[in-house]
């Protein structure tokens, strides 16, 4: 079963169970990249901002935003002080071990290793919060996106179209 949202989203079904989650930070390096959790409006108004072009088929309002960071951990990331992209991290709930974990990078930073570090630190967070099974959800038209999660081990589960919308999502479990 698909999540109500897939800002957020997971299931337990058909995932294997993980027996490793590389730590926090070991990942690309890149230097001067600095990670705060949103608290503020301006860091929320940044998280909303990396989401939002990143994912345009499912624009957030600061007031969604504001809700996720209660239920969710949230992360923005500046590369020497410049807004370069934000996580979402959705803790295990009712009795399950999956964490959700998201990684987004505003287009113009891509392909520096930045996706990789924030990867690594939501992963880490899951680990952290309990998790032993991690999934994510890549919009189906989103190449890049497609293309970086199956490098770092995902596999697709299933694909759905939310109720009210036309983009298509794509559930993916990571199984290495
Ligand atoms: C997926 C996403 C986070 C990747 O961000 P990114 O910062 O470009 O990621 P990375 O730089 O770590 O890796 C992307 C590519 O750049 C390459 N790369 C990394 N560092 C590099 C460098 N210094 N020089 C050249 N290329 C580099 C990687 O090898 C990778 O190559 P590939 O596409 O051929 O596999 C970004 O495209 C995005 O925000 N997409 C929308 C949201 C989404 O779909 N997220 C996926 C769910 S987790």
């Amino acid at each position: 079963m698909h999540s109500p949202y897939p800002e957020g989203g997971c299931t337990d079904a058909g995932v294997r169970r993980l027996t490793h989650v590389p730590p926090a930070g070991l990942a690309a390096g890149v230097p001067d990249l600095r990670f705060t959790q949103p608290v503020d409006d301006d860091a929320l108004k940044d998280w909303l901002h990396v989401h939002n072009v990143t994912i345009p088929a499912h624009e957030l309002s600061l007031d969604d935003v504001r809700e996720r960071a209660r239920r969710h951990h949230l992360e923005v990331a500046y590369l020497g002080g410049v807004l370069v992209g934000c996580t979402t991290v959705r803790p295990p709930e009712d009795g399950t071990r999956t964490a959700t974990v998201i990684a987004r990078v505003l287009a113009e930073h891509r392909r520096q290793g930045i996706g990789t570090e924030l990867h690594a630190r939501g992963l880490f967070k899951a680990w952290e919060l309990g998790a032993e099974l991690i999934e994510t959800v890549v919009l189906a038209s989103n190449d890049s996106g497609l293309r970086f999660a199956r490098k770092h081990g995902y596999v697709e589960t299933e694909r759905y179209v939310l109720p009210g919308e036309t983009a298509e999502w794509i559930d993916m479990n990571l199984e290495r």
